[in-house]
């Protein structure tokens, strides 16, 4: 059972109820952060609380906490739920409303929800195999929004096609992946898609670029097309929940050995290094 925060209580969070007149549950409206905590401290924390407030900012809500509010409401989160090792999801929408209408009320107060779930702390690395998709999500994807039907609708065919996630594709070139970042290795030279409306600026991407140029590992933000994803020799992609993760098969491809190359032993090496030190 995890602990959850739910506007002022603190319960199980098989207990915590919203109205359904609440905004995130009738539209989506509504943005979160998903912030992975090792040895009971939430990693690169300022990173998220930043994204956060350009998300809030970005649909036109008001933060109910500053920072150092956020951080405090985080750090009580994490010590009620005592799990040392935990993934800890943080909602805010717009908050319920007295009737169902697109126009932003003025004195709603918006709902914030916080939930811990305790993850395992050794990771299990098993390489992913992905196909590539359609890109039909929308052009705001910086904004870390509750309305992931795209998302759900993509993941869920990988998966019906029997793999475990998508690589995404719109005009012909790489953007993300369902739920992460994606890096390729083209010549030997670590390159990602560039920041755009079209992926979200996830947090552990700009952690993996810093530490690859820190580490003397050549990186690129561009465009990377199709064919260029297909001939890459290694792939891999980027989130809070899984760090940087192998991809070993793309479209029935398989990619060196199957098992991750070396670029990203030495990327996932360096992660943890600095997730020591953090
Ligand atoms: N997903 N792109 C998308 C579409 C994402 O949903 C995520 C994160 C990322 C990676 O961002 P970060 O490195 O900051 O976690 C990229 C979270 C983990 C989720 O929805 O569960």
């Amino acid at each position: 059972m995890s602990i959850s925060y739910l506007n002022g209580t603190w319960q199980p969070v098989e207990d915590a109820r919203i109205s359904v007149l609440d905004r995130g549950f009738l539209f989506g409206d509504g943005v979160y952060e998903v912030i992975p905590v090792y040895n009971k401290k939430p990693f690169t924390l300022d990173r998220h609380l930043k994204r956060l407030l350009n998300s809030i900012d970005e649909i036109n809500l008001t933060s109910p906490y500053d920072i150092k509010g956020w951080t405090t409401l985080i750090g009580e989160a994490i010590d009620r739920s005592g799990e040392e090792s935990a993934s800890l999801y943080l909602q805010i929408t717009r908050g319920a409303d007295v009737k169902r209408i697109h126009i932003y009320p003025e004195k709603v107060v918006p709902t914030v929800f916080i939930m811990v779930t305790g993850v395992p702390s050794k990771r299990e690395i098993s390489p992913y195999e992905v196909i590539t998709l359609d890109d039909y999500r929308w052009s705001r994807g910086h904004i870390k929004t509750v309305s992931l039907i795209a998302a759900c609708m993509l993941k869920n065919e990988a998966i019906t096609k029997g793999v475990n996630d998508a690589i995404l594709i719109r005009d012909g070139v790489v953007t993300e992946s369902t739920s992460s970042n994606v890096f390729v290795v083209l010549n030997g030279t670590i390159v990602t898609p560039p920041k755009s409306g079209h992926l979200l600026f996830g947090i552990t991407r700009d952690v993996v670029i810093e530490l690859a140029l820190q580490n003397g590992l050549p990186v690129e933000e561009r465009q990377i097309t199709h064919e260029e994803l297909m001939e890459a020799s290694e792939i891999f992609i980027t989130s809070s929940s899984h760090e940087a993760w192998p991809v070993g098969v793309i479209n029935e491809k398989t990619i060196g050995n199957g098992e991750g190359g070396v670029i990203w032993q030495e990327v996932d090496r360096l992660f943890q290094a600095f997730k020591q030190k953090s």
